[in-house]
């Protein structure tokens, strides 16, 4: 199957005084279409900042980052901001919701802002919202909700634009470890049901096996890769 994300010796270098800090240093990576890629590595390893390039959130210092074999960095901010609408769907660590609007609200914005929404784009959100058990607080603000909740709009936002490339920053950080549970099914479910492209970061090496692939970064590097199904070996 064609690549969907291609990482080719990707930089990305920070300013720390007059010292230069490699938060990635040399990285090179493909993704195939519809695969399921995990990424661990402790704190601090380059992680986010990797996920934030491929998203088309920042640029690399050097090196190119591919999507759907197109170069991104030929692109202009009109055409990264379509990707970064249409194409991608990021699950971040913090939840970024909008305060004044309802759980509801914040999940429909991203399809209104693309001029997506339709009775049946809204169907399909209400079936991700339901998915990730928000029925009952989906006219809830963000304050009147638990971190977990919170998470899980974030989550249900991400995934109601059937994006074809999820990046999710640690899905499940806030969640129980049932809750846990059915976030990484609903993922595998976007996975299989509709051939969407999942890059995970994710700590917990039980849940790095919901995976095809997992690589470990360190110190802005590639440092392991391992298929999935010998994840009990890492
Ligand atoms: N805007 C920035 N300016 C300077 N340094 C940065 C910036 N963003 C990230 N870094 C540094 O780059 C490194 C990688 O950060 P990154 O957020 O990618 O780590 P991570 O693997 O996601 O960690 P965590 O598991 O804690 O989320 C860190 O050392 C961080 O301090
Ligand atoms: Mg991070």
């Amino acid at each position: 199957m064609a690549n969907k994300v291609e990482v080719k010796d990707v930089f990305k270098t920070y300013k720390r005084g007059k010292a230069e800090f490699h938060a990635l240093n040399g990285i090179s990576l493909s993704i195939k279409e519809g695969e399921f890629l995990a990424v661990m590595g402790p704190s601090g390893s380059g992680k986010s900042t990797l996920l934030h390039l491929i998203g088309a959130l920042d640029k690399p210092t050097s090196g190119e980052v591919f999507i759907d074999g197109v170069s991104l960095s030929l692109l202009g901010d009109d055409a990264l901001s379509q990707i970064r609408r249409e194409k991608v769907g990021f699950i971040f660590q913090q939840f970024n919701l909008l305060p004044t609007l309802t759980a509801r609200e914040n999940i429909l914005l991203p399809l209104r802002i693309a001029g997506k929404s339709s009775r049946e784009t809204e169907r399909y959100a209400d079936e991700v919202i339901e998915a990730v058990g928000l029925t009952n607080w989906s006219s809830n603000l963000p304050e009147e909700m638990s971190g977990g909740q919170m998470q899980r709009v974030g989550i249900a936002r991400a995934l109601a634009i059937r994006p074809s490339i999820i990046l999710a920053d640690e899905p499940t950080g806030n969640l129980d470890s049932k809750t846990s549970e059915e976030i990484l099914n609903l993922l595998k479910d976007c996975q299989e049901q509709f051939k969407q492209t999942i890059i995970m970061v994710i700590h917990d090496a039980k849940a790095a096996a919901y995976g095809d692939r997992i690589i470990r970064l360190k110190d802005g590097q590639i440092d392991e890769e391992v298929e999935a199904y010998s994840a009990n070996l890492i």
